[in-house]
């Protein structure tokens, strides 16, 4: 059986996203059909919008989500009917080379779907990161579905599919942030507060937020910032070393995805610290002019963060339990709830830098 729903498509690069009919097929083999309860707009979606990741138009958009399983196909075990579950967009396989050598949460070949979701007149949809859960139901490799805690609200919890455990993570796994550190993020949006956030339960001395836009800043202090940087205002580095006692900072997280923001947090980094970049960059950008003498003489390391490093079914249900004993505060991300027509208009408010995180309750 082929289901029909309402989904929110990509169809050309700079183009307004337009809900559409989208038919999804039952599941086969390993996969498993999902009814969306919530999905939150992340910025990637509109990096997929602006062709920034791959020009694989048209797309069905929509990655960070939580719903119940509605079906899933004759072999599968990880998950049954009925389950709650937030997506994932890191299914590992348990067998390329990362995998083999014990690091799975670098997996090179997660698992997705294998039929695909179309349009009304069979074209094929590209899902955002192989999720596409602006959508009514959509169709996963069942690793993607991951069971947490069932008495959670689904639009904070579906926050941990990407933007919330990739700042989470990226303090936490890629930047080992630990008691004591002096950590600073650079950019707070979603994923820039959920490293503050993680920053604080791993008990990190001072925790600098920096971002252009002053509400993002007051948002910065209540998930854990001691102290915040008006970018717009004063320079970063400058800062950072007269909060840290002439020393900067010994783990540095750029949560923006710019080059002028990774060169900032390198110059902000104490010796042997590590700069952390979780923000994503567009191809035309370069990485920064730098002299060599500094990445050497300054030890440490420079690291990208692809998903904070985690592993979803070690961290979500982790995360869901921290959540619902009140230490780690997902619903704070949720600025508002808002229908499946409204993610274009919700671009514009993220663009605008007035909301967090808008999800779509369905
Ligand atoms: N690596 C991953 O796995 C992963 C996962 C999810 C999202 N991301 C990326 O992380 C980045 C942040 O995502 P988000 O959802 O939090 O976006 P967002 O738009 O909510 O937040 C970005 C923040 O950066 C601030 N900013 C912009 N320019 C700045 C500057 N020059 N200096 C300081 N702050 C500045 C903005 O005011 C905003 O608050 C994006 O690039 C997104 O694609 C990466
Ligand atoms: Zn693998
Ligand atoms: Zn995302």
């Amino acid at each position: 059986m082929t289901h029909e729903v309402r989904g929110v498509v990509a169809k050309g690069k700079g183009t307004p996203v337009s809900v559409e009919t989208v038919l999804v097929p039952d599941p086969g083999p390993g996969e498993a059909l999902v009814r969306v309860q919530a999905c939150g707009v992340c910025h990637t979606d509109l990096h997929y919008r602006e062709g920034g990741i791959n020009d694989d138009f048209p797309f069905l958009l929509g990655h960070e989500a939580a719903g119940i399983v509605e079906a899933v196909g004759d072999d599968v075990t990880v998950v049954s009917v009925g389950d709650f579950v937030v997506l994932n967009w890191r299914a590992v396989c348990g067998e390329c080379r990362a995998c083999r050598r014990g690091k799975p949460w670098y997996c090179f070949n997660t698992h997705n779907a294998s039929q695909k979701m179309t349009l009304a007149d069979g074209t094929p949809l590209s899902p955002a990161l192989g999720i596409g859960a602006f959508a009514e139901k959509t169709l996963v490799a069942a690793g993607q579905a991951t069971p947490v805690n069932a008495s959670a609200n689904p639009a904070a919890v579906g926050l941990l599919g990407c933007g919330v455990m990739a700042g989470f993570g990226a303090a936490t796994y890629t930047g080992g942030v630990m008691r004591g550190d002096t950590v600073a993020v650079f950019g707070c949006g979603g994923v820039g507060d959920a490293a503050i956030a993680a920053s604080r339960l791993a008990g990190a001395r001072t925790i600098i937020g920096v971002d252009r836009d002053a509400r993002k800043l007051a948002w910065a202090k209540d998930f854990g910032a001691t102290h915040v940087i008006d970018a717009s205002k004063e320079d970063p580095v400058e800062k950072i070393k007269a909060l840290t006692e002439g020393n900067w900072a010994d783990v540095c997280v750029e949560a923006v995805g710019r080059p002028e923001v990774l060169q900032q947090a390198f110059f902000a980094r104490d010796l042997a610290g590590t700069v952390v970049q979780v923000g994503v960059p567009t191809p035309e950008m370069r990485f920064p002019d730098l002299p060599m003498i500094e990445f050497f003489g300054r030890g440490g390391a420079l690291k990208p963060s692809w998903y904070g490093d985690c592993l979803p079914s070690r961290d979500f249900p982790m995360l869901v339990d921290l959540y619902l004993q009140g230490r780690f505060d997902l619903d704070r991300f949720v600025s508002e709830t808002i229908a499946l027509d409204d993610v274009e208009e919700a671009f514009h408010k993220m663009e605008r830098g007035e909301v967090l995180r808008s999800v779509v309750v369905l």
